[in-house]
């Protein structure tokens, strides 16, 4: 089988070398890819964003059967429907499966926090209270959030790339931050409406699950640490760091979140007639024992997916062409029993102003069995690997224990360097 992937980070390595070891797997490319999926696969130059027409052609030229994306945009802007439609006008080569993941339309689990948020009503899946508000009823929003239990949680409606979740702890701050996604655009389109909601208190894990639509099966959870800072301080990021399993998604607390969350999202998915065929990333809380949703995303998430994926001991395209064929019932998951940890090397600055460009050495270094390191942000120049985003490089290890599982990735991260690296040492520090 031939198959493009689509993204360019640490999850997209992940899922590249997770490919490249099936034996059902004959040619990968990868679109952009980085320095690190060129050793799984061909990179190949090809924008996808919202424009389809590049990678239609591509995939005829090399006769590709599966196009599995890694990042939410182009699944968001409709690249599931855009390939249905190019294969009825004229087909792709014979055993085209089709790309992985939503419609536009399911991807607006996703897309839309109202969207996602009405579903759960309309499904009665756990989440936290809310109201939806627009330029409309502005003034009715202001009087909903100045009565609010604090704090109060204001997020765009659309994607914004992470960064469209607001936490407030006063009221004159909440109306502040409301009127500047509505009047000021503060986030472009994605806050013309703003859902307001209940904060709750609570622990997170990412619950990952594989859909055709129809039947789902589970995959293994993972913590992601989002937060600059040891501790869990400062800013945010993508994500610093990932840990799986999740000791506190133990066997009760997951057996909830099937009955109550995966259950009814599967079902409602497939009794509004969705398309979907892919993955579903659901972040969870876990309140008081009690799961909650947080989200929805459409793809797998980054970092999870570097100490996911290596706690996956099935063959990846089987189960992509078992999504693909609406044989999701007939797969059983198989998951490695160690620890995985993740811990990611950040360019000095990052989440703000950042300088790339940098040299990175020790790559050439012998990583030991049980250990990877995947490659984010870099990129090739010049026959040297430099670095080319925030989060450089996602240095994964099993262990028989968190700890274990830190000390070998922290010892090969002693061995990478480039200007300003950093990396959080804490990753899994609740579970050691
Ligand atoms: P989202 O973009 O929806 O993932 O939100 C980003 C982060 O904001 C989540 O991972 C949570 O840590 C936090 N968050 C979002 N909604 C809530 C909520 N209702 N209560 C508490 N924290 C929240
Ligand atoms: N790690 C969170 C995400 O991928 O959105």
């Amino acid at each position: 089988m031939n198959i493009l992937l689509l993204g360019s980070g640490g999850r997209e390595h992940a899922l590249a070398l997770k490919l490249s070891q099936s034996p059902l797997c004959s040619n990968l490319y990868i679109a952009p890819g980085n320095a690190g999926t060129a050793a799984c696969g061909t990179n190949i130059n090809l924008r996808v964003g919202s424009e389809f027409a590049e990678a239609e052609q591509f995939c005829r030229e090399q006769q590709i059967h599966l196009i599995l994306v890694g990042p939410e945009d182009p699944l968001v802007h409709g690249i599931y429907d855009y390939f249905v439609s190019a294969h009825q006008n004229r087909p792709f080569a014979d055993g085209w499966l089709g790309v992985i993941g939503p419609s536009a339309f399911a991807a607006q689990l996703e897309g839309s926090k109202a969207f996602a948020k009405a579903f759960m009503d309309r499904h009665q899946i756990p989440t936290a209270s809310y109201r939806e508000f627009t330029n409309d009823n502005f003034d009715e929003g202001r009087e909903y959030l100045l009565h609010h239990t604090l704090p109060v949680v204001l997020k765009a409606d659309g994607l914004a790339a992470g960064k469209g979740v607001i936490i407030c702890n006063n009221h004159l701050e909440a109306v502040a931050e409301f009127d500047m996604m509505i009047h000021q655009h503060k986030f472009g389109d994605a806050g013309k409406r703003v859902v307001i909601e209940e904060f709750l208190n609570g622990i997170e894990v990412s619950v990952f699950v594989l859909t055709d639509g129809k039947s789902y099966c589970i995959l293994p959870e993972a913590k992601d640490y989002k937060r600059i800072g040891e501790g869990d301080t400062g800013l945010n990021t993508g994500g610093m760091g990932a840990v799986s399993p999740v000791p506190f998604a133990d066997n009760v607390f997951m057996q909830k979140v099937e009955e109550r969350i995966i259950k009814p999202t599967i079902q409602g998915i497939s009794s509004e007639n969705m398309v979907y065929k892919g993955f579903v990333f659901i972040g969870v809380i876990k309140v008081n024992d009690e799961p909650f949703v947080i989200e929805y995303n459409c793809r797998m998430g980054d970092p999870e997916t570097e100490v996911v994926i290596p706690r996956l001991k099935n063959d990846l395209v089987e189960l992509l062409r078992a999504t693909s064929l609406e044989q999701i019932h007939t797969v059983e998951i198989e998951q490695d029993p160690r620890v995985a940890i993740t811990m990611m090397a950040v360019s000095g600055g990052y989440p703000g102003d950042f300088l790339k460009g940098y040299e990175i050495e020790g790559l050439q270094q012998p990583v030991e069995t049980g250990s990877f390191v995947f490659h984010a942000g870099t990129k090739e120049e010049n026959g040297q690997v430099v670095t080319n985003g925030g989060r450089v490089l996602a240095v994964t290890s099993y262990g028989s224990t968190t700890a274990d599982a830190v000390a070998r990735s922290k010892k090969i991260l002693e061995g990478l360097r480039f200007r300003n690296m950093y990396f959080r040492q804490d990753i899994g520090y609740e579970f050691v």
